[in-house]
């Protein structure tokens, strides 16, 4: 029986209906405008919007699936990682329908969904794990960057993260120090189509380190001495590019190398990568580049699933609800800071 699902732990409001590891309807309600105007996610304003925007979404994901409430054999949530406020919106709304509808809760680690995320393709999107390889995973959002082992399906071990900012955060932050609207990782993306990647020397931090954490603040902050020393660079289009190209190589060159690395270390076959940077265009293509030539699989997440969505979440849910490998309970509490160990 189907499975509805809510992601609700940052700026994205999100419902979908999966069934037997098939996306019946992913509806996202993306926040970004609301809080553009701030240059980040104001939390309290987040949680009030997901409040607004809950119902009606929860509203078009089942009318798009063709599915009546009372057909649902589970409802499931993001417990964790994210913003307090937001995540219990969804986590509330979720228990409360399964109380209703006498059905099961599952509350899900937000994490463990987009690291699980590549393995879902097509039209309609639709889960298949039956050519799972162990794999080393680079999860890359605003939020959190980090490496993650997965010897086996619904096993994996953190590798390591980033001590500062994210990859995303990054991307977001430099941005914001152009003069570019938030978020300004899609924008830079853009930009950087007709700029030149060499044109800037910028740091690729801790690329050489054998460890697996990141660190991208000292990136952000020599942007920053950049536009100081060159604030002319800014009234010049062509430059813009330039500076685009050029700090978005330096963090796309520190993501690439260090994932194929720990793969190599490791000794998997294939790669995979998911979150929201996972849509730049220059990641997409040097990864490729990179695991083709050290000959390992790659498996990017699907554009429209990288971003946060709750189709991730259901499906994660529904394995585990059928693996019964894990579950919650109606009054189980969210957990904003929940590691993926
Ligand atoms: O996974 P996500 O939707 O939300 C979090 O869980 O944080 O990721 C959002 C992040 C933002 O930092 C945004 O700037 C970045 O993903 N992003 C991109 C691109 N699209 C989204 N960064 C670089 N290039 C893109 N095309
Ligand atoms: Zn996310």
């Amino acid at each position: 029986m189907p499975l509805l699902a809510f992601e609700t732990s940052c700026d994205e409001t999100s419902a979908s209906v999966v069934h037997h590891g098939e996306v019946l309807s992913n509806v996202v309600s993306s926040q970004a405008q609301l809080h553009a105007e701030y240059g980040g996610v104001v939390p309290e304003l987040a949680a009030r919007q997901h409040l607004r925007n809950l119902i009606p979404v929860a509203t078009s994901a089942l009318r798009q699936a063709r599915i009546e409430p009372a057909r649902l054999e589970a409802v499931a949530a993001t417990r964790g990682p994210g913003l307090p406020s937001a995540l219990m919106v969804g986590l509330k709304a979720a228990q409360t329908m399964a109380f209703r509808l006498r059905c099961r809760f599952i509350g899900i680690h937000h994490h463990e969904a987009h690291l699980y995320s590549p393995w879902t393709k097509g039209d309609p999107l639709r889960s298949d794990f039956s050519d799972f390889q162990p794999n080393v995973s680079l999860i890359v959002s605003g939020g959190h960057t980090m490496l993650v082992h997965v010897p086996n399906d619904l096993e994996h071990r953190l590798l390591g993260s980033t001590v500062d900012d994210a990859a995303g955060e990054c991307f977001d932050k430099a941005g914001k120090l152009m003069g570019l609207p938030y978020p300004a990782g899609p924008e830079i993306d853009r930009l950087a189509e007709g700029g030149n990647p060499d044109a800037f020397d910028f740091p690729r931090p801790m690329i050489e380190e054998a460890q697996d954490d990141f660190s991208f603040s000292g990136l952000k902050t020599s942007v920053r001495y950049f536009l100081r020393d060159h604030p002319d660079v800014l009234n010049d289009p062509a430059r813009i590019r330039d500076l685009c190209a050029s700090v978005q190589a330096a963090i796309v060159e520190v993501l690439v190398t260090k994932t194929v690395r720990a793969a190599k270390r490791l000794r998997v076959g294939c790669v995979t990568a998911s979150g929201g940077v996972t849509c730049n265009r220059a990641l997409r293509s040097e990864l490729s580049t990179a695991c083709r030539r050290g000959g390992l699989q790659l498996r990017l997440a699907e554009q429209m699933l990288c971003t946060d969505n709750a189709a991730m979440i259901g499906l994660l849910a529904e394995r585990k609800l059928h693996s019964k490998a894990a579950g919650a309970d109606l009054d189980a509490d969210i957990l904003p800071s929940w590691s993926l160990e």
